[in-house]
């Protein structure tokens, strides 16, 4: 994949796209396959690089996986934990959450650290800790972490903090043998309640995600299927962003609108209209957006920390003055100094944004550094007067399948050279 984005602002955005299955739904349900020796089908999958990190996973341990037309097919019959490969796990962030698995199928894990990322630290004590709680001996030496789950049993773990990636490791190290889990402060993440549904699919006995306890009975063996996952809430907040930043309406489905309220609000707030139905929105703008007083950050089903550099992009060209508070990760405002190369008015204290809103950014030549900040850019760009020349695309490339084919559809003037 070439690796800059070349955007012309200006343009009004109309038309309809559908978003597919969410990563952060994605990755856990892949490594979850490890708890399985039958086939699993998982559709409507976006073919992007975090997607294809976990298949080489799957792959180093033996395991067979790959993705075709959007159905990523895992068996993970012949999968052997001696191969868990250094190397992969620190890769992406997502691999953590291959211990659970591993250890629940094969009472055995030995990976390396996985890397912290551009937005934090991204520290994994709260994984470790609730594997302890199910009396995994953990061992941690030269930058691996050695697991000894040979006793592994049921048990309670009360997290000090509603993690996403602890709660789903924690729900996968209980879900086989015979003891029985208990999570408090459990994350409720909508991904949360869809690895619940896939384990439960699968023959499993979870219930209580969505609220902050879940229980897990352990079960033999679980078996396989054709498993359609949660819509990307994240991927739709972003293209909602660009018809707020740009103007316009569109249609944007595959995600349902209960899994985004915290930014639906925000949104009217800042002046879109916005219908719900089923599994989508048709959102329109008109004019430039008003600035909302105060974004905080918060574990659902507050607003979430993926969309915060989305609604600061919008924020950047709003009537007003705004402020956002990012309180999940330590160091998620990086993208702002790109922004104000483009003319955005930002003051960035710690974990506080304060937005100035500008009547018009004007185009530069900038660098997507993270993930969600590398969407922002691209947010701004759509609004920006002339062009925008975003580099390190493979940040985007991570979390949005083909983002110039998506936007262009919506009448962007968009191109990857
Ligand atoms: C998941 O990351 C998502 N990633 C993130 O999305 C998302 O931002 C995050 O949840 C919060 O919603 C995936 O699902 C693959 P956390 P995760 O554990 O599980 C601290 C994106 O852009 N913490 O809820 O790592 C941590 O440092 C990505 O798609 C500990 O202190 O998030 C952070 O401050 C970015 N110790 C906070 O909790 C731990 O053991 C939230 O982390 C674990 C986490």
């Amino acid at each position: 994949m070439k690796n800059q984005l070349v955007i012309r602002g200006g343009r009004r955005l109309r038309g309809e796209i559908t978003v597919a299955a969410a990563k952060n739904s994605v990755l856990p349900l892949i490594a979850c396959c490890i708890l399985s020796e039958q086939e699993i089908h998982i559709e409507n999958c976006p073919a992007i690089a975090d997607i294809f990190s976990m298949i080489d996973i799957i792959r180093s341990i033996g395991g067979d996986a790959q993705l075709q037309n959007g159905t990523l097919t895992v068996n993970c019959k012949h999968a052997n934990p001696q191969l868990v490969s250094a190397d992969l796990t620190g890769t992406i962030r997502s691999s953590v959450f291959v211990l659970g698995p591993i250890l629940a199928r094969f009472q055995y894990a030995d990976i390396s650290y996985p890397g912290g990322c551009e937005i934090g630290l991204r520290p994994i004590d709260l994984h470790i800790y609730g594997l302890k709680c199910l009396g995994v001996k953990v061992t941690e030496a030269n930058g691996r972490i050695l697991c000894d789950g040979k006793n592994r049993k049921g048990g309670f773990v009360n997290l000090d903090f509603p993690s996403v990636g602890a709660t789903e490791n924690i729900m996968m190290a209980g879900a086989l043998g015979s003891g029985t889990t208990v999570i408090r402060n459990a994350a409720r993440e909508p991904e949360i309640v869809d690895l619940q549904n896939f384990i439960n699919f699968l023959g499993g006995k979870v219930s209580g995600a969505g609220t902050d306890v879940i229980t897990v009975q352990g079960v033999q063996r679980l078996g396989g299927g054709v498993y359609k996952p949660m819509g990307d809430r994240i991927a739709a907040g972003t293209y909602m962003a660009a018809v707020a930043c740009a103007g316009g309406a569109a249609y944007i489905r595959g995600a349902e609108p209960k899994h985004m309220h915290a930014v639906l609000e925000k949104l009217r707030r800042m002046g879109c209209e916005i219908s719900e139905f089923e599994r989508g929105v048709f959102i329109t703008a008109e004019g430039r957006p008003r600035a909302v007083h105060k974004i905080e950050t918060q574990p659902f089903p507050g607003f979430p920390t993926d969309m915060q550099p989305q609604i600061t992009a919008v924020l950047s060209c709003a009537d007003g003055t705004g402020c956002v508070v990012e309180n999940m990760f330590e160091s998620r405002f990086k993208y702002t100094a790109q922004l104000c190369k483009m003319g955005a008015k930002i003051l960035v204290k710690d974990r506080v944004a304060v937005v100035k809103g500008v009547k018009k950014l004007s185009g530069a030549h900038v660098t997507a550094e993270d993930l969600r900040g590398g969407a922002a850019l691209c947010v701004a760009a759509l609004c920006a007067d002339g062009e925008t020349v975003i580099d390190g695309v493979r940040h985007i490339d991570r979390g949005y399948d083909a983002i110039e084919n998506v936007l262009g559809a919506l009448g962007a003037d968009v191109t990857r050279v």
